[in-house]
């Protein structure tokens, strides 16, 4: 099918219907096709933040209607885009493992609440690492959880990585945890494609507002630049974190409103929603 932009996704309420099946990093797209073949019933979704994977994972399924490509951080799709009880099933296999700077990895806890809340009853989430103590850890997160069961790793995904360990003859490591319990409450946002928010302070201090910085609960936002276009028009650099997620967003205030900029074709969570009247009005 090809590659999607977040918003083509909410436009086209992608995850109404079928069954829905989630790679992240799904680097050259290897793992989609046999995911594809063994399941051509299910809707493929493979992530990738390179847009050298997306290009190497396009050409090699573009001609699959039911694979679907999107540059996006695995747990920002997960969190913005996937609606609850939605996956069939995740995959993660050997990610960036991020020796000595661990709190980077994809696995932590808010990936495993997060998991819990968009995977089925049923579903399973497929991990496979070569490094030990990203697979000890993942694996106790998962059965300190009290919503997963671990059961049998898949012997062999046939993806790149796979090959390179197995031909250095590294060991590797892999688990599949199947939801067994949801949770009882599932946190919810809106997410929206435009949200004009009218704006109220003065052009002085909009001027000034370039290295302003918000921190609230889990909210971090900060201006990075903000850029004069013509008397009344300015756009805004600016980047947004929820928790262990970061976005960089650009805004433009046109005629007394500000809202993201037209073509650059993001979404808009609510919590940057809430910031963005917070620092406008
Ligand atoms: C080591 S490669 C593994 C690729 C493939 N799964 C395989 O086994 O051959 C890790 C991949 O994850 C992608 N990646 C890294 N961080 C990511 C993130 N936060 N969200 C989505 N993909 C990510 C990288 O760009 C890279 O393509």
């Amino acid at each position: 099918m090809g590659l999607l932009t977040p918003r083509e996704i909410l436009k086209n309420d992608l995850f109404s219907k079928g069954t829905h099946i989630l790679e992240i990093g799904c680097g050259n797209g290897e793992f989609l096709l046999h995911l594809h073949q063994a399941r051509p019933y299910a809707i493929i979704w493979g992530l990738d933040i390179s847009n050298f994977a997306l290009k190497k994972a396009f050409s090699r399924t573009k001609d699959r209607a039911n694979i679907f490509l999107v540059k996006s951080d695995g747990k920002w799709f997960l969190q913005w885009l996937v609606p609850p009880k939605t996956l069939k099933e995740v995959y993660l296999l050997f990610p960036d493992p991020w020796p000595g700077n661990e709190k980077k990895r994809m696995v932590n806890q808010n990936f495993i609440k997060l998991l819990s809340e968009r995977l089925e009853i049923g579903g399973r989430f497929t991990f496979a690492t070569d490094v030990r103590d990203y697979y000890e850890k993942t694996r106790e997160l998962f059965e300190s959880s009290g919503f997963f069961r671990i059961t049998e790793g898949i012997e062999s995904f046939y993806t790149k990585y796979e090959r390179k360990w197995k031909s250095l003859r590294r060991e590797t490591y892999s688990l599949t945890a199947e939801l067994v319990k949801a949770p009882k409450n599932i946190e919810t946002f809106g997410v929206f494609l435009e949200h004009p928010v009218e704006v109220s302070i003065s052009v002085e201090t909009i001027k000034n507002l370039a290295g302003l910085e918000l921190r609230w609960g889990d909210i971090f936002f900060k201006i990075i630049d903000v850029y004069e276009k013509t008397g009344r028009e300015f756009l805004f650099k600016t980047v947004f974190r929820f928790r262990d997620m970061g976005q960089k967003q650009l805004f433009i205030l046109k005629d007394g409103k500000i809202d993201l900029l037209p073509v650059q074709l993001e979404i808009y969570p609510e919590p940057l929603l809430d910031a963005i009247k917070l620092v406008f009005t």
